[in-house]
């Protein structure tokens, strides 16, 4: 089995067109940090055309940072699959824990985003976590179990196949408490286990992301993990250095 190692930096509302312009422009100048790891990266809707067009070519994914789920319509300040690709976007994140807690987003809804994305041929990424008072209370694989079963309820398991999952324990985002290395491989291998039962061998190919502070600094412990097959990391992706030390770190 070989997943090749996918970094992503999730921006959140952070990075003008001009920040975004100069972040590109020293992601592509130490590109070669990051050879063999896929990267990607999630910038506000307005940067995201500003962002394909400085990384065309040089293989990084541009993801959104959410998407709605019909084609089209009247939802006020909402984004379609379609208006996404024609900014260049390949990807987007479904279900980041800040759309859950702060926009009310649930799994049932997700489902929905799920199959949207992959009906439009937008890569759909998942995220999937639990709070501190479920991990404190024993039901971290409950949740999980859940979370995956719901979001993931309208595809189909060749579907499923071309969904990845990133795994953010809610306690660990934006607090600098960061998951070890074997909390975050005892979630990785239970989130597969539940996408063997989803997928069956496909699951094997499918890559889970770990996020919730993660750095330079604590990214080689996770990312050795036999299931931990890279990284979304938010507030050391807003400098590109930082985001390219955590790729280096994640290469077998
Ligand atoms: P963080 O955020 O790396 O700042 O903890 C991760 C995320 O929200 O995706």
């Amino acid at each position: 089995m070989s997943r090749r190692p996918l970094v992503a930096g999730n921006w959140k509302m952070f990075k003008t067109r001009a920040e975004a312009s100069a972040w590109c422009a020293e992601l592509r100048a130490g590109l070669a940090d990051a050879d063999g790891v896929d990267l990607a990266v999630c910038p506000p809707a307005t940067a995201l055309a500003t962002v394909a067009d400085a990384l065309a070519g040089s293989g990084v994914g541009v993801w959104g940072q959410n998407v709605h789920q019909a084609e089209s319509g009247a939802f006020t300040g909402e984004l379609s699959t379609a208006m996404l690709l024609e900014a260049g976007a390949t990807g987007s994140l479904l279900g980041h824990s800040e759309r859950r807690a702060l926009f009310n987003e649930h799994d049932d809804l997700l489902a929905e985003k799920v199959v949207a994305c992959l009906a439009a041929g937008l890569a759909p990424v998942l995220c999937i976590g639990e709070l501190e008072y479920a991990r404190d209370a024993g039901s971290t694989e409950t949740i999980l179990d859940e979370q995956l079963r719901k979001g993931l309820a309208l595809a189909t398991p060749a579907q499923i196949a071309g969904v990845t999952i990133a795994y953010e324990p809610v306690w660990a985002i934006g607090t600098g408490r960061t998951a070890t290395p074997e909390m975050a491989q005892e979630a990785h291998a239970f989130i597969r286990g539940v996408l063997h039962d989803l997928a069956g061998e496909a699951a094997d190919d499918i890559r889970i992301l770990y996020g919730g502070s993660v750095k330079p600094e604590n990214a080689a412990e996770l990312m050795a993990e036999p299931d931990v097959d890279g990284a979304l990391v938010g507030g050391a992706s807003l400098e590109a250095p930082s985001l390219l030390a955590i790729a280096a770190a994640t290469r077998p």
